[in-house]
């Protein structure tokens, strides 16, 4: 599969079948975030593989929100959690300059390589954003100074999502060389 091609097949993926995700697929997933920049390369990211039947039915009884339950994720059979190490000395010196929170940057750039590469290899997956973090923390015995900012779903799809995606036009996202002004593309 070129860029391309993992780009288009990657969509959020909530059914899955039982079948395990082998260690070495999820190695290769881990890794791709490994790669990936930081900033000061700070590399803030931790991440948790939970595998567990009973802890992923924990979380999804006890660390989703109400409104969009996430009931899904229950058949998940790997759930990553995303967490940032928040004592790195460069990155809160930097985000108390700038205001920027790096590390939030830094883990989405490493989970959505992971996400790629579990597309590469065949896998779906899915972001979850929409959890208690407190809950999730108690459940999986993750200490109070650690940030979790994300979860990603993991499994074998049981179906392909061919519905088509909803997505601004690009003259909506892109300016160009100031704010508000469009690219005119020449024919
Ligand atoms: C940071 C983040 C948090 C998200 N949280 C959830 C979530 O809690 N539950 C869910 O079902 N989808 C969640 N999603 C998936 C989005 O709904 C999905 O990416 C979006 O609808 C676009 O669809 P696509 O991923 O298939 O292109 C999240 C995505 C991101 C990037």
């Amino acid at each position: 599969m070129n860029y391309d091609q993992i780009l288009e097949r990657r969509r959020s993926i909530r059914s899955f079948d039982s079948k395990p995700i082998k260690t070495k697929d999820l190695l290769a997933i881990i890794e791709a975030a490994r790669l990936a920049p930081s900033a000061c390369n700070s590399q803030t990211w931790r991440f948790i593989a939970v595998t567990s039947r009973k802890h992923i039915q924990q979380i999804c009884d006890q660390a989703m929100r109400p409104v969009i339950p996430n009931r899904w994720i229950a058949q998940a059979p790997l759930v990553i959690i995303g967490c940032s190490q928040l004592d790195v000395i460069a990155n809160r010196i930097g985000s108390g300059v700038t205001g920027i929170e790096y590390y939030q940057i830094d883990l989405g750039i490493a989970m959505e390589h992971m996400v790629l590469k579990a597309t590469e290899l065949g896998l779906g997956t899915c972001w979850i954003g929409w959890f208690k973090e407190n809950k999730l923390k108690e459940i999986l015995e993750i200490p109070k100074k650690i940030k979790v900012s994300a979860m990603l779903a993991v499994g074998h799809p049981k179906s392909e999502i061919t519905k088509k995606r909803k997505r601004k036009p690009m003259e909506k996202i892109l300016f160009y060389e100031k704010w508000g002004q469009s690219l005119k593309i020449d024919e």
